[in-house]
């Protein structure tokens, strides 16, 4: 109805900066907040817990229904739980990330974790003025209705300073080369790879500021707004 809240969707690769612009734009306009990606990480992070072999995509599907992932969508304190356990800090560690392309490529986990994205989108558009999702396939598949579509981009140098200062190392040439390498195999897998639909509006970060990039991104929101 006229009365649900506005889905913003936010698609980009590693270190183009669609966490903290996500967050953000939905502070800035009291929306919740949805990182997908954290829950490709806490699917992972169980995984690996569990001795499953990430690699044999067999039993990465079979087990894929049965860690319990909860998101909290606070964009100033958001959370994410894997059976119960706050896996915040966890599923940031260089084992997770190394493994989580291997794990986001099986389509019994996107499936699942898709069904969930969606159930958390309907519950905010119910309950809120509506969210803020990023990840990688937000605006090609989990909302591709969403009224506004943005594909987040910064130069592989400026994406590999920012994630190196995220994850407080000074050598950014290995930064850089590890995010190549997870967008190299986000972007050619055969299930839902990043891609850019040609809806989806470009946006470069390179040499803006956040609240740059944030403020651009609330414009484009309330002229959607406006428009419904
Ligand atoms: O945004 P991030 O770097 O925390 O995402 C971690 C991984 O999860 C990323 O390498 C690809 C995967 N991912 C995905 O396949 N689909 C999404 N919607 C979000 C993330």
């Amino acid at each position: 109805g006229h009365d649900e809240g506005i889905v913003i969707a936010i698609d980009g690769p590693s270190g183009s900066g669609k966490s903290s612009t996500a967050k953000g734009v939905a502070r800035a306009r009291d929306l919740r907040y949805l990182d997908t990606g954290a829950m490709y990480r806490a699917m992972t992070w169980w995984m690996l817990e569990h001795q499953v072999d990430v690699d044999d995509a067999a039993a990465v599907a079979e087990a894929s229904s049965r860690p319990v992932i909860t998101m909290g969508t606070d964009p100033s304190a958001p959370t994410v739980h894997v059976d119960g356990h706050d896996v915040a800090q966890a599923i940031r560690t260089h084992e997770v990330t190394g493994n989580v392309s291997a794990v986001s490529a099986v389509p019994a986990v996107r499936e699942r974790l898709v069904a969930q994205q969606r159930e958390i989108i309907a519950e905010a558009r119910r309950e809120a003025a509506g969210i803020v999702v990023e990840g990688r396939d937000i605006t090609t598949v989990v909302a591709p209705d969403a009224p506004v579509k943005i594909f987040l981009t910064a130069s592989a140098d400026a994406r590999a300073h920012r994630r190196s200062r995220e994850v407080r190392s000074s050598d950014v040439a290995a930064t850089r080369e590890a995010l190549a390498r997870r967008d190299r195999l986000d972007s050619n897998r055969a299930v839902s790879p990043l891609t850019r639909t040609a809806d989806a509006m470009e946006l470069d970060s390179t040499g803006l500021s956040l609240d740059e990039v944030v403020a651009l991104v609330v414009k484009l929101a309330d002229e959607a707004g406006a428009a419904v």
